[in-house]
C-alpha cells in the first residue's frame, strides 16, 4: 500500500477521532466523540497514515440493519472520512476495502451505512447500493441507507 503512498492500519479507536471531529462532526465537542468511539466495543477502526499523519478514518461496527434486526451477519460502516486534501486519490476506497474484508473476517453478510447523499456516488463506487428513500438527520444533513452485500470471494469492484 505504500506504492500508493499511504497504508491502511488497523488502529484504537481514539486515533480515528480526531479526523472524525474535523471532517464529519465539527459542530460535536471532540470530547463526546472520544466517550463513544469505542462503542460497541467490538468495532475494528482504520487509518490511512502517510509520513505519520492520519488522511482517512474508516469504522466497523456489529450493528443491525434498521429495520431487519434479526440480521446477526450485518456489519456497519461509520467515521468514513478522508482529509480534503487526500481526496479522490484512492484513499476512501482502500479504507472501505479494509473494512469489507474485516467484515468477511468475522462472517458478516452485509455491510450498511447511513451515507451521506453527497458521498453517495462514493459509496457506488465502492460495491454498495442505496436502499429506501433519503431521510435527515439533525445538524449533518440528508443521508440515505446503503448496503454492501458481501461475498467470500469477490473484491470492491475498481473503476
Ligand atoms: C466521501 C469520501 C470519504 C471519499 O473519499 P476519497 O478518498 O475521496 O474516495 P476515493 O478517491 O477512494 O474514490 C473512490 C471512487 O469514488 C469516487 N468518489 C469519491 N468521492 C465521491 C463523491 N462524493 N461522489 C461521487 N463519487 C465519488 C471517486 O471518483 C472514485 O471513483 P472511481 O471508481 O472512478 O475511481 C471523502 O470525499 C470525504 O471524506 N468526504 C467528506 C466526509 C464524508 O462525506 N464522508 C462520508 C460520510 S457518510
Amino acid at each position: 500500500m505504500l506504492a500508493r503512498g499511504f497504508e491502511v492500519q488497523l488502529v484504537a479507536a481514539r486515533e480515528t477521532v480526531p479526523l472524525r471531529h474535523a471532517v464529519l462532526r465539527p459542530h460535536q465537542p471532540i470530547d463526546e466523540i472520544y466517550a463513544t468511539a469505542d462503542e460497541p466495543p467490538d468495532g475494528h477502526h482504520f487509518a490511512a497514515i502517510t509520513r505519520g499523519a492520519v488522511i482517512g478514518v474508516a469504522s466497523l461496527y456489529h450493528e443491525p440493519l434498521p429495520g431487519r434486526r434479526a440480521l446477526e451477519s450485518a456489519w456497519r460502516l461509520r467515521g468514513m472520512a478522508v482529509r480534503g486534501e487526500h481526496r479522490k486519490l484512492g484513499v476512501g476506497r482502500a479504507l472501505v476495502e479494509a473494512c469489507l474484508d474485516a467484515a468477511r473476517n468475522v462472517g458478516a453478510t452485509l455491510v450498511w451505512c447511513n451515507a451521506r447523499t453527497t458521498a453517495s456516488g462514493f459509496y457506488e463506487r465502492c460495491g454498495f447500493e442505496t436502499r429506501g428513500a433519503a431521510f435527515l438527520l439533525p445538524n449533518i444533513g440528508p443521508h440515505v441507507l446503503m448496503e454492501c452485500a458481501i461475498a467470500t470471494t469477490s473484491t470492491v469492484p475498481r473503476g
